[in-house]
């Protein structure tokens, strides 16, 4: 397998605009672009995550987007795996690459659902769940993850204050960040006075639904060598799934498909969690960061809720998660948040990251998850 490095990348703000799909895709894809100094013309293909652009009456997004780029010419796919279908489509690229099937590719992701009223945009999310048995059925995502929630609660005794101080944290960074959805400060009572979505989670345990896209281009070693741009290297990179509906699982307070492709990533990438400076984990709820820094192997089971409240997930703590803000603060915006933890993680191993960088990051990993975990993908980068 060829060394795979991240030469490039960009994203909009995240939050709610008037822009479509199409238009805030195109800004990041050539935002992307420009920050790697790469012709477009080298472009071999773009994997674009998208999961609800039908939802704009549109379709197929790949060609608008090469057209407006000026290289019509080449290949662009949909990638559709619920919230981890950017995830899933920096794995397609860091894949073509590796396998020697292409030299420099895009790995892009975007969604818009502002357009939406709240139910017919939980009504279009759910649609990623098992609809026979959850959606269809009325237990939508905030409804999946309370029970999950609510199973953890009961296996390890952790409280409504444990996962608001999660969000609390998460705010805090967010703030710090210029593209989040949501830079506002809150603390532990303002979450538990905010308004109740599925008991135990509130709203300020949920992520928002957001609007935004995120771009990056990733080439072989000897194209960045070529272009002179500092390298993010792919170091590992896994997808794994788990049985799709929660009741089918064995247990609800975790997330098979998280451990799976957290091995995998991690042992190509021949590091342990000791070795990881910084995470980007999939907070959709807050229970979902306790969740990933325990079915990661970062945490043993039952400490992930209150690892916020001791400080250990902090900037400045021993396993700094989320530094964007994550899901929670810099927002959601489905088939793009994949590909905005890779901006973020570059941004934070080049050292970037501005008044939210981590002091010496040099291992980092993002955790993408699709609906209650049917879909995963785990990267390491380093530098
Ligand atoms: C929590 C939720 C129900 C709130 O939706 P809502 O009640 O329609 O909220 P509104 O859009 O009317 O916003 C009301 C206010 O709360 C804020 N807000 C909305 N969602 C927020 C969130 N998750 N966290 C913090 N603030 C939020 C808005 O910015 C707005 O603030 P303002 O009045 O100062 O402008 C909705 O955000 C939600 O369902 N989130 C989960 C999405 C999801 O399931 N994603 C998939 C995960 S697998």
């Amino acid at each position: 397998m060829r060394k795979v490095c991240v030469i490039g990348a960009a994203s909009t703000k995240y939050g709610r605009f008037d822009l479509t799909a199409r238009e805030l895709l195109s800004d990041a894809c050539s935002a992307a672009l420009k920050d790697s100094r790469v012709d477009p013309k080298r472009i071999d293909g773009n994997f674009i995550g998208n999961a609800f652009s039908i939802a704009e009456k549109q379709g197929h997004l790949g060609p608008l987007v090469m057209t407006t780029l000026g290289i019509p010419e080449a290949p662009a796919y949909t990638i559709e795996t619920a919230c981890a279908s950017g995830g899933s489509a920096f794995r397609e690229a860091y894949v073509n690459i590796a396998g020697g099937f292409a030299d420099v590719m895009l790995a892009s992701g975007v969604e818009r659902v502002s357009q939406l009223d709240t139910i017919t945009a939980t009504s279009y999310f759910a649609y990623g769940s098992d609809y026979t048995y959850e959606g269809g059925n009325g237990c939508s995502f905030p409804g999946l993850y309370a029970a999950m929630a609510r199973t953890y609660f009961q296996k390890f005794g952790a409280t409504e204050e444990d996962l608001a101080a999660i969000a609390v944290k998460n705010h805090e960074n967010g703030a710090l960040n210029p593209k989040a959805h949501i830079q506002k400060r809150i603390t532990v009572e303002d979450v538990m006075k905010s308004m109740m979505v599925a008991s135990p989670l509130k709203l300020y345990d949920a992520c928002p639904f957001s609007d935004g896209a995120a771009a990056v281009v990733l080439a072989t070693e000897e194209v960045a060598k070529q272009l002179g741009v500092e390298p993010v290297y792919v170091m590992g990179s896994a997808r794994a799934g788990s049985i799709a509906a929660l009741h089918e699982r064995a247990d609800m307070a975790s997330i098979p498909s998280t451990t799976i492709a957290g091995e995998k990533a991690m042992k190509q990438a021949k590091v342990t969690p000791k070795d990881v400076n910084l995470l980007e984990v999939h907070d959709c709820f807050t229970i979902a960061e306790a969740m990933a820094l325990e079915d990661l192997g970062f945490l043993k089971r039952g400490e992930g809720a209150k690892a916020a409240a001791q400080g250990i997930t902090r900037r400045d703590g021993r396993i700094p998660t989320n530094a964007s803000g994550g899901l929670k603060a810099k927002g959601h915006p489905v088939g793009a948040t994949g590909i905005g933890q890779i901006v973020e993680l570059r941004e934070q191993l080049l050292g970037k990251a501005g008044a939210r960088q981590v002091k010496n990051a040099r291992v980092a990993l993002a955790h993408n998850v699709g609906a209650t975990g049917g879909s995963c993908a785990v990267h390491v980068l380093g530098v």
